[in-house]
């Protein structure tokens, strides 16, 4: 009986419900029902190439931006909505949250140093 007791708090640890909001929003930012963010914002929201090819044009870069300074409501609205590359999801402003809040968190010092005040939505 004394061994369980000492075994009980990592049991409760381990239990998916008491994870941290940071980690709920490392949780959806790479699988947020669809295809990960990750994929074409990068690990941290930096923006990530996502194919380069030719065509008769010459040589094309698709890349998925730099989200690392969005706002969240830019955030909330892109997400819930169609764009030519990017998919539209089905999360709640609070799912959009959390990824927002997890992004903010990581970026931390990021953002710090370039705390220019751009959280509009330039593009
Ligand atoms: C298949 C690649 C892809 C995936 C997956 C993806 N995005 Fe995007 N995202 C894009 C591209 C490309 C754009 C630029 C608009 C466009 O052309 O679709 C964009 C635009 C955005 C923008 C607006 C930023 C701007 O400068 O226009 C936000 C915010 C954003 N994505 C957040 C997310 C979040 C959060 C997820 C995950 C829930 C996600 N994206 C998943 C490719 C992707």
């Amino acid at each position: 009986m004394k061994r369980l007791l000492f075994l009980f708090p990592f049991l409760v640890w381990a239990n998916e419900d008491f994870i941290s909001h940071y980690e709920y929003g490392e949780m959806l930012y790479s699988q947020p029902r669809g295809v990960s963010c990750a994929e074409c914002h990068g690990e941290s929201g930096e923006g990530k190439i996502i194919v380069e090819f030719r065509d008769i044009h010459g040589k094309k870069v698709l890349r998925g931006p730099d989200i690392r300074k969005e706002s969240l409501a830019s955030m909330i609205n892109s997400v819930n909505s169609y764009h030519k590359i990017m998919p539209r999801y089905y999360l709640t402003d609070e799912e959009v949250r959390a990824i927002y809040d997890y992004l903010q968190e990581k970026n931390e010092e990021y953002l710090c140093k370039t705390d220019e005040g751009n959280t509009s939505a330039s593009e």
